[in-house]
């Protein structure tokens, strides 16, 4: 690969953030940028201020959506030093996705390196407050001018980075999820475990009723059968019951969820009952009646894990924990927030660090 180009206009600082970040609205001023195409691959990498962009009304995109993202969060520890959570392995499911639909995958080491330097740029814009974080955007998507159905030849690849509070714009406060059954957002074999923007469009007339309704969020039921619950879109979601903790197993449908597997991993360091299974609905209603289900959490990078405190499935309102923060999702939070911020050891290697490299300004 190409060294990065540096293109570094002027000192990067953020000011005048409100102090309620809210999400995604806020961007720091430099991005990275690199095309595909065809006879030289990925090329011309360059972090260069952060610019509105002008594209050809028939850009493949615009029309069959072929694109790609992550989301991955970076941190200023209590020591200061920028990190980033699990770099390489949003970047690894970022080719997983790209596979799916037919984009070039990149190099994983170059990007996270890239992403590092783009992070240790902008440090300054890194929030401190807990739960508070620089999230990362990197995006891939095909640009090549025609309106004919097959994967573009050419693509760009974005990383843009926005500074973000918590996700839901209450905080810790436990989330309203309905259950949805009028719609489905993914069919297995589909495109489900793929991080591509066709879910989310998918996902939007549900998440509408529902808000309308009073709800934060929608759980998507399996596309099958209607029966098996599976994620809620922004988040993976585990059902604490009195004797295990579930978590839908992955089905292709499901969204390899990055904060899901150190979820786990964390579980099973716990000594904790932990188990990836099918579970139907009707068992979360069951169990609710009989009093066995104890607690439901979700968890995600932009989310990291918020509290569910009511479900709602068809005549049944169930009210999680007498719409309380579960103790285990308080636990979880703390044990991985004190891993973003440097509070406690990163065993498992999850944090990569940024170093500053003093950049001449031009
Ligand atoms: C993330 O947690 O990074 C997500 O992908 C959710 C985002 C679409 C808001």
């Amino acid at each position: 690969m190409e060294k990065i180009n540096y293109i570094i206009k002027e000192p990067s600082r953020a000011i005048n953030l409100p102090s309620e970040l809210g999400f995604g609205r806020y961007f720091t001023n430099h991005i990275f940028e690199m095309d595909y195409l065809p006879e030289k691959g990925w090329c011309n990498p360059t972090i260069k201020p952060f610019t509105d962009m002008a594209f050809h009304p028939a850009t493949m995109v615009l029309h069959y959506g072929q694109a790609i993202f992550e989301g991955i969060k970076a941190f200023k520890t209590i020591n200061g030093d920028a990190v980033i959570f699990r770099a390489e392995t949003h970047i690894e499911r970022l080719n997983n996705s790209a596979r799916r639909i037919c984009i070039p995958e990149v190099d994983v080491n170059f990007v996270v390196d890239a992403m590092r330097e783009l992070v240790s740029i902008e440090k300054d814009w890194i929030p401190t407050n807990k739960g508070e974080a620089l999230y990362i955007r990197p995006f891939i998507f095909g640009m090549d001018p025609f309106l004919g159905v097959n994967p573009s030849k050419t693509y760009k690849f974005l990383i843009i980075l926005s500074p973000v509070g918590a996700y839901y714009p209450r905080g810790f406060v436990p989330v309203k999820i309905l259950v949805q059954d009028d719609y489905v957002r993914a069919v297995r074999k589909g495109l489900g475990e793929c991080k591509t923007p066709a879910n989310y469009a998918a996902s939007l007339l549900a998440a509408e009723v529902a808000k309308k309704k009073g709800f934060d969020q929608v759980l998507w039921l399996d596309g099958v059968e209607q029966k098996y619950i599976e994620e809620v879109g922004t988040m993976n979601i585990f059902i604490t019951f009195k004797d295990e903790i579930v978590t839908p197993k992955l089905n292709g449908s499901i969204l390899p969820g990055v904060t899901r597997r150190s979820v786990i991993q964390i579980l099973e360091e716990w000594g904790e009952n932990i188990n990836q299974r099918m579970i139907s609905i009707d068992e979360i209603v069951d169990s609710y009646k009989t009093g066995r289900l104890v607690g439901i959490f979700g968890t995600g990078t932009a989310a990291i894990i918020s509290s569910v405190g009511m479900l709602s499935y068809k005549e049944n309102d169930m009210l999680i924990n007498n719409g309380k923060p579960g103790e285990l999702d308080l636990r979880l939070f703390e044990e991985l927030t004190s891993i973003h911020y440097g509070i406690k050891p990163d065993t498992h290697n999850w944090l990569t660090y940024t170093e500053k490299k003093g950049i001449e300004l031009v």
